[in-house]
């Protein structure tokens, strides 16, 4: 199998220039101008296009037991609609609850994937307690090829870790090579918030914000951070809503902390005037840590162009407004928490961050694909155009001209909290290790292509 891309412009973290790719089986194996296709070729034009590395999306839930329900994707839906958006892989939290087992879950989050992803996929794996067996457990995981930890410092009696917990896997996480991703907010202060404001008769989704205010999450960011301080261990701070998380964030990188800041789609297109919408409408954009007020998406956008945030994630999380968002009609606290995303953050980056002049198209690359592949192993093998690297490829239009619906969205959600906003470019054909799963815009990608990626330890 192999194929010629011809014509198209090459852009990666740090380049932007006009050359042909081939393509040989599963892998890139040569970049030049004016390549020959040898026999038996499919010659693609990308005259007029850009030709990015496949795009990573190193924050999503697909298997999702939360909040009383689950959440709506499977591998097979979730992955059409990453691919349709550019996403050629994608990492999943593997989320254990406090009263699971993690071998167990393990063999249930992979077992789910498996056999059905268009897109290639792995996981971080969720460590919500550290007990006798935890170490060895974690040991047979990180032989698997799962590399990276998730913990949350909320969802107190759910997934949350206690200090305790989290001082012990920080510790193994450093003597592996593991880096661990938190989820940073301060799950006391939570559920003080939330029963004041329900005492006040305070149930809509317009206070889901207040329940979790900024200085909320910036304590869960200084949390964090200390303790990988103590540690000496290496951390990402995932969903990073908020100026104040930011400047605690960047005070912990100051002091030689060895963390990075992911932030969200979502954080920099929507804010907290969404959740206000009337006739509950507004439970369409809980989650959390919650979209806030406008001003700080001048903080985020600032940020990613200055280089201080490393990765734009979804932290897709898919939950229907009819029969699961409606769990908390009477009670905020009930909503489930998630806006799902991982078939929009390309095309929204692209038009709201290149567009309008605020990043370069090279950061965007950086971003999206090439960060997250250093971060969490999976460079150069993905996030980069070389010889060498597994052929995911995204030629992207930026002729297209389109509007983000639920009606035409491949995400099995009921709505879209982009709907109605326009996009000013698509992927038109996308390939994972050189086969093509989405043509002229349309996913013609097979379930079960997609394949685990497993990854080494950083030394
Ligand atoms: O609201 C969110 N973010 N839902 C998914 C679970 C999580 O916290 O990442
Ligand atoms: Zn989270
Ligand atoms: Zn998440």
């Amino acid at each position: 199998m192999s194929m010629l891309i011809k014509n198209g412009t090459i852009v990666t973290a740090d380049s932007h220039y006009k050359a042909d790719i081939l393509v040989q089986d599963e892998k890139i194996v040569k970049l030049g101008q004016g390549l020959e296709a040898p026999s038996d070729t499919e010659v693609i034009d990308a005259s007029g296009k850009y030709v990015f590395p496949g795009f990573i999306d190193p924050h999503v839930h697909i298997y999702l037991p939360f909040m009383g329900t689950k959440a709506k994707d499977t591998h097979e839906t979730g992955s059409k609609a990453a691919v349709a958006g550019g996403t050629t892989t994608f990492i999943e939290m593997l989320v254990p609850s406090k009263q699971d087992d993690l071998l167990k879950s393990y063999e249930l989050w992979t077992g789910k994937a498996a056999g059905s992803s268009v897109a290639d996929y792995t996981f971080h794996m969720g460590v919500p307690y550290f007990k006798e067996d935890t170490e060895g457990q974690l040991s047979e995981i990180i032989k698997e090829g799962i590399t990276s930890f998730k913990v949350f410092l909320a969802y107190k009696d759910f997934f949350g870790v206690n200090d305790t917990d989290l001082y012990k896997t920080l510790v193994f996480a450093k003597k592996k090579g593991i880096i661990t991703t938190a989820h940073c907010e301060n799950e006391t202060l939570i559920a003080e918030l939330q029963a004041r404001l329900l005492a006040a008769g305070k149930t809509g989704p317009a206070f889901h914000e207040p329940s979790r205010p900024d200085w909320v999450e910036a304590e869960g960011v200084h949390h964090f951070t200390s303790f990988l301080e103590t540690t000496w261990a290496e951390g990402y701070i995932v969903h990073l809503s908020s100026e104040l998380a930011l400047q605690a964030a960047l005070r912990a990188k100051a002091r030689g902390v060895r963390v990075s800041i992911e932030t969200l789609i979502q954080y920099l297109v929507l804010d907290a005037s969404y959740a206000e919408r009337p006739q509950f409408e507004g439970a369409k954009y809980v989650m959390s840590p919650p979209l806030r007020v406008k001003s700080n998406q001048k903080a985020l956008w600032s940020a990613l162009s200055r280089g201080l945030i490393d990765t734009v994630a979804t932290d897709h999380a898919p939950f229907d407004f009819s029969g699961q968002k409606d769990l908390g009609k009477e009670d905020f606290t009930k909503i489930p928490n998630g806006i799902p995303a991982i078939e929009d953050r390309v095309n929204l980056l692209y038009t709201y961050g290149v567009k309008t002049g605020k990043l370069s198209l090279n950061r965007i690359v950086e971003l999206m694909s090439t960060n997250p592949a250093k971060l969490f192993g999976l460079f150069p093998r993905k996030g980069a155009l070389s010889p060498g690297s597994d052929a995911d490829v995204v030629i992207y239009d930026p002729e297209y001209r389109g509007v983000i619906s639920s009606a035409t969205h491949h995400m099995n959600v009921d709505y879209s909290a982009f709907e109605g906003m326009k996009i000013e470019g698509r992927p038109s054909l996308v390939t994972v290790r050189g086969k093509v799963v989405v043509r002229d815009g349309k996913v013609t990608g097979t379930p079960g292509w997609g394949q685990l990626i497993r990854r080494e330890p950083r030394s």
